[in-house]
């Protein structure tokens, strides 16, 4: 029956939903997804003016909890559970910019339905513009599920070959096996680290992918200026290059579906 269901959603136009839903990928920890994240939801949330939520799909365990200092009882478990009343579950940070923390349990995370999951998002997107989905490094059916439904897929990757190949590997994988379109992908690079020897032209020999935009090392960045001086993170190097990637993005139609202001 549910995967019955399941089917259906996906056939009826992948399942979309009313919002504009962008997800944020990598296949490994610590690539800069929930900076990246954070940034993306500043930028819809001021600069396009769009009401936006940043959704932690990661119960690895992800750092909604303490980052923003929300509770257990204040997270996706219980927003699946009671989806109609999943606006008594976010937490505000800026203006127009809200939070809802992932699963306290993975396990909680595996038992969830795609049908579940959907008829949540189809609440949030009845409030607001812009979904982001912040995920974690291993996937599983939810974060499937919700790619599916995603109108941009931001893949993240550290700039070395075993992390391009990884990354073409993955690609490979969500569009062969779970029918994810390929044009849905945003290959972009997070530098991180001062020193770097990667050359451009290694990227060519490993994908077949174009590389919609590079982040570089930023030494004064920290994602916990969000709540401790978001001024700071507003004007740090790594928040001002992902706004410029995104408004790349979205002039480039990038984005399926939205135009916003570019
Ligand atoms: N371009 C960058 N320059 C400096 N620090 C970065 C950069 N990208 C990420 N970081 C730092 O790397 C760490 C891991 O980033 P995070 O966003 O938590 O990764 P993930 O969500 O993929 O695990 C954080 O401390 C973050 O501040
Ligand atoms: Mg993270």
């Amino acid at each position: 029956m549910d995967t019955d269901n399941n089917a259906l959603l996906i056939n009826n136009n992948k399942g979309k939903i009313g919002s504009t839903v962008l997800a944020i990928v990598s296949n490994k920890g610590g690539v800069g997804k929930t900076s990246a994240a954070i940034c993306f939801g500043i930028y819809f949330a001021t600069d396009q003016n769009k009401k936006t939520l940043i959704v932690e799909l990661d119960s690895s365990p992800g750092d909604f909890g303490p980052l923003f200092d929300i509770s257990n009882d204040n997270s996706l478990d219980i927003a699946i559970k009671f989806p109609e009343r999943f606006k008594n579950y976010v937490k505000n940070i800026h203006k127009n910019l809200d939070v809802l923390k992932g699963f306290s349990n993975p396990i909680n995370a595996e038992v969830i339905t795609g049908l579940e999951m959907h008829r949540l998002f189809q609440f949030i997107s009845e409030i607001y513009d812009v979904i982001i989905l912040d995920t974690q490094s291993v996937l599983n059916g939810i974060i499937i599920d919700a790619l599916k439904f995603s109108d941009a897929i931001i893949l993240l990757s550290e700039p070395s070959i075993e992390s391009l190949s990884r990354i073409s590997e993955l690609i490979f994988i969500l569009n062969s096996k779970f029918l994810i379109d390929k044009n849905k992908f945003q290959l972009v690079i997070n530098k991180k680290k001062i020193f770097d020897l990667f050359k451009i032209k290694d990227i060519a020999k490993i994908l077949d992918f174009p590389v919609k935009g590079f982040i570089s090392y930023d030494k004064k960045f920290n994602k916990s200026l969000i709540i401790f001086n978001i001024n700071n993170l507003i004007r740090s190097r790594f928040n001002i290059e992902v706004s410029k990637l995104i408004s790349n993005l979205i002039s480039s139609g990038g984005i399926y579906g939205f135009t916003g202001k570019a």
